[in-house]
């Protein structure tokens, strides 16, 4: 299949499933342990509603947003992710191409497996460094150099890794002996985060004169001690609930960071948003950015660079149309009293994806690609190339 055919967020995570070799998939899909964080995330999200404004005068939506001294065209960015190597050829230099072609910005791993500065010269805006912990001081202060270099924007230390969660999926198809992410230090240093504390935060602080941030925080409590400490951003995360099995999900514990922070700082959260109107949640709720993991990264899987950006323009499409069927036009005055809570019984769950026969998809193919057709005429050439040819003109609406 090519990239062209995959038109929606669940075609391509369809796409990258068949694709990428089970393991690989286990890997990247599942959470910790039972996956109650994991399913939590996606609950709590479906949970909240957005209030519908209709007669606004929407024709323009403004997606910018000011993060530190960045103006961004979306605040859709793209969260670090480890092990790229496994899901493109060239994953974490296509991933930061991909992603900083979006308009928003993408932050590379602390585990990416190519040198910092090859990532840095690939992409075309923004980039952050995410910092693992994975040595003792001369290393990170090391590594902290390669971040400089590679013109890297801000970076942050990843915190909710005190340990590293057992993810069942992934341990059951893993074959011994398998590496995980880029290149790791020697053994005895690699079990050094279990020993942080507020002083290295306070150390790492001082390395760089770059804006850093904590990623991994999930209460009130620890966002006032992030901030007492000098962070410039709070990165509210629950590693996708690949960390601490049944914690809390990151939309609902976002609202009492935001009333602690009191907009002292900018707030990026992620972990289970997949579409962008859980983005207009999130920043109704007072997030500054949201981050997406899994989803890019089966853009990478599908298409390489053109993957990711082919999925971050989807999401940035349902931000923009879900703005405008809410009745709303600035993203970063988004307030919280357009969200409401629901009760989710009767939720419909993920959408449905389509199996097409081989002769459906040709004739989708044909119709997409059709340069004569405007885009509502393909899509009813597709809805009628799938359920007949009698779809009445009265049912068009
Ligand atoms: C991650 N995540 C992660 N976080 C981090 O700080 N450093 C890393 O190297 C990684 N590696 C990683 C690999 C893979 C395959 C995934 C899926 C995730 C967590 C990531 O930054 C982010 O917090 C979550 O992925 C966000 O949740 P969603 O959008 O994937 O649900």
């Amino acid at each position: 299949m090519e990239l062209a055919d995959l038109r929606t967020l669940s075609m391509f995570e369809t796409h990258a499933q068949a694709i990428l070799p089970p393991d690989v998939w286990a890997f990247a899909y599942g959470g910790s342990s039972s996956e109650a964080t994991l399913e939590r995330n996606r609950h709590a999200l479906q949970h909240l509603a957005i209030e519908q404004r209709v007669l606004m005068n929407v024709r323009n939506v403004d997606t910018t947003a000011q993060f530190l001294d960045l103006t961004l065209a979306s605040p859709l960015i793209v969260a670090p992710m480890g092990g790229m190597y496994r899901f493109h050829p060239d994953g974490d230099v296509e991933m930061a191409r991909g992603a900083t072609r979006s308009g928003g910005m993408s932050v590379v791993s602390g585990v990416a497996g190519w040198p910092l500065e090859e990532i840095g010269t690939a992409a075309s805006g923004p980039l952050m460094f995410q910092l693992y912990w994975l040595g003792d001081r001369d290393w990170v202060a090391e590594k902290l150099q390669h971040v400089v270099a590679g013109g890297f924007k801000a970076f942050c230390l990843t915190v909710d890794t005190a340990a590293y969660s057992r993810r069942d999926r992934d341990i059951m198809l893993r074959t011994p002996g398998q590496r995980r992410g880029g290149p790791v230090p020697a053994p005895e240093l690699r079990d050094t985060q279990s020993g942080l504390s507020w002083d290295d935060v306070d150390w790492v602080r001082t390395q760089i004169p770059l804006p850093f941030g904590l990623k991994g925080i999930l209460t009130a409590a620890d966002a006032r001690l992030a901030i007492q400490h000098g962070v410039d951003f709070i990165w509210v995360s629950n590693h996708g609930g690949r960390q601490l099995d049944d914690g809390r999900a990151t939309i609902d514990a976002l609202s009492e960071i935001v009333e602690a922070v009191q907009g002292r700082v900018p707030i990026i959260v992620d972990s289970g948003f997949r579409r962008g109107t859980d983005a207009i949640k999130a920043l109704a709720l007072g997030a500054t950015l949201v981050a997406y993991g899994r989803a890019p990264l089966w853009g990478l899987a599908c298409g390489g660079a053109d993957g990711v950006l082919s999925v971050l323009r989807l999401l940035n499409d349902e931000l923009v149309i879900g703005m405008k069927l809410a009745g709303r036009t600035v993203a970063r005055s988004l307030q919280a009293d357009m969200i409401r809570r629901v009760d989710v019984s009767g939720f419909a769950g993920p959408a449905p994806v389509t199996q097409l026969s081989p002769a459906q998809q040709e004739v989708v193919r044909a119709v997409t690609r059709d340069p004569a057709l405007s885009e509502v005429e393909k899509m009813w050439g597709i809805t009628e190339a799938l359920f007949g040819a009698d779809v009445q003109q009265g049912e068009r609406r």
